[in-house]
């Protein structure tokens, strides 16, 4: 069940009966559409018992079926249909997960035609994000794609769902239809946690900005779903607490610090998994959520080494990340369950001699090692180490300075500050990159100290 946050009793008794359709434990029959070139059927059909059995569903058996002229009455062949009709009936299911998009039209003819609820593969993954979804962000927005998701299938009148319903929704208008106050219950919490998210994500955008300012390197897992990212995020900040000061302790709780780093403290976010086929406004309601991979300074990729399909796996990932524009930042490969693919730990790099991939076991912990020098190194860049003179009136940026431990020395007369920097360069770009007054006064004495070319 998707969080209630002030909802009226009504729409919580609606959203109840809406959400209750994938129960914990449900008996499911999968049906498993094909069409050629779409590679590897065993493989996506492994990946979709597991999708079933995460979001709960207990798989009774599955039906392959072969679509390569959609009907647009079920979108699988009539003939198929009445044979997963068969199966549901044998093996007593009360659920029909379908492995595809499904139009409202082909959802309500199957449900008629089998005689049990379906649910498509976007309804399938929206359950699974709504178990995934971890902050408040993240829960407003599965809620908000949810109730998106049902308004496109409101006219089926809903009678499977009237026993459920009981008599929770009480104030129907006269002459209005459970239909209109169906829509207009799902409209009105639509516009209510439309307004919820846009105020969480200012707030966000305000801590973020926050952060910025503190010039911690930002560090976040991507990956398929199942390669460990989370396993690799407890691996990587086992022992650390979550981080008491006033900063971090307004952060989504999927965000550590990262200590022991080369180039000083970093910040480590998980995020949710990826998934192939992930319908697009799917992603677009995900933007928030995925906003810790958009504006990290690095992206660790994780995959899962000993999984032959891991390339395309990549690629799913890669494009979801084009989509939610983070597409540009840098990437550190992360080989993942290098005990599984007989592997040792290696860090690979580049021509240019910077880490690339890091093979490791998250699970064993073996390369750990290695992907804390990879990040020590590709975080720490080259230090920027200059003697600024600063003048008393800048105390402002002296204080920024101070607070991003970019200090090593200093002293001061009656002309100003005398400042020796000595920090990764992580944590002047921040600083020097901005428009405002400070950045452009950092800028303009870092030019003048004698620095190397790129600083
Ligand atoms: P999602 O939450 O679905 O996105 O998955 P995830 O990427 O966070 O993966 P998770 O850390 O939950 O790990 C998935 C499975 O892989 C779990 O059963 C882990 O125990 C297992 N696993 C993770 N790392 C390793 C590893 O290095 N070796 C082995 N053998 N198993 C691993």
């Amino acid at each position: 069940m998707p969080q209630s946050f002030g909802a009226s009793p009504a729409c919580i008794g609606l959203l109840n009966a809406v959400f209750d359709r994938q129960k914990k434990g449900e008996r499911a029959v999968l049906v498993l559409p094909h069409a050629r070139g779409q590679g590897d059927a065993a493989r996506r059909a492994e990946e979709f018992i597991e999708l079933a059995r995460s979001a709960g569903a207990e798989v009774l058996g599955s039906v392959p079926a072969r679509v390569e002229d959609p009907n647009p009455r079920y979108y699988i062949g009539s003939g198929k249909a009445e044979e997963v009709g068969e199966m549901v009936a044998a093996l007593e299911a009360d659920l029909v997960l379908v492995d595809h998009l499904l139009t409202p039209v082909q959802e309500r003819n199957l449900e008629k035609l089998l005689k049990t609820r379906v649910v498509d593969r976007a309804g399938l993954i929206l359950d699974i994000f709504a178990q995934r979804a971890r902050s408040h962000e993240g829960k407003l927005e599965v809620e908000l794609a949810q109730l998106k998701h049902v308004a496109t299938r409101l006219v089926r009148g809903w009678t499977h769902l009237d026993a459920q319903r009981g008599g929770a929704i009480g104030n129907r208008g006269p002459g209005e239809t459970q239909l209109e106050t169906d829509r207009r219950l799902l409209a009105e919490r639509v516009k209510q946690l439309s307004k919820r998210l846009e105020k969480v994500q200012t707030q966000r955008g305000q801590q973020r900005r926050a952060r910025l300012r503190n010039t911690v390197p930002r560090v976040a897992l991507v990956g398929y779903t199942n390669a460990g990212k989370s396993t690799l995020f407890n691996a990587l900040t086992s022992g650390a607490v979550y981080a008491a000061d006033q900063l971090f302790a307004t952060l989504d709780p999927t965000v550590r610090r990262l200590e022991d780093l080369s180039c000083g403290p970093a910040v480590l976010a998980d995020t949710v998994g990826f998934v192939r086929d992930l319908p697009h406004d799917l992603v677009a309601a995900f933007r928030g959520t995925l906003a810790e991979a958009r504006d990290a300074d690095l992206l660790l990729h994780v995959s899962d080494a000993a999984d032959e399909e891991r390339e395309p796996m990549q690629r799913v990932v890669d494009g979801v990340l084009e989509e939610i524009d983070a597409g540009e930042v840098p990437q550190l490969r992360v080989m993942n369950k290098i005990d599984l693919a007989g592997a040792e730990p290696q860090l690979v790099r580049d021509a240019d001699g910077r880490p690339r991939q890091v093979w490791l076991s998250a699970a064993s912990g073996a390369g750990l090692d290695l992907l804390r020098q990879a990040l020590g190194e590709l975080l720490g860049g080259d230090r920027v180490q200059a003697e600024l003179p600063l003048p008393l009136s800048a105390g402002r940026l002296h204080a920024r300075l101070k607070a991003a431990g970019a200090i090593a020395g200093e002293s001061v007369d009656e002309h100003g500050w005398r400042l020796r920097i000595d920090a990764p360069r992580s944590v002047i770009a921040p600083l020097s990159g901005g428009r405002d007054a400070d950045a452009a006064l950092l800028r303009e004495l870092l030019a003048d100290a004698d620095l190397p070319e790129d600083a």
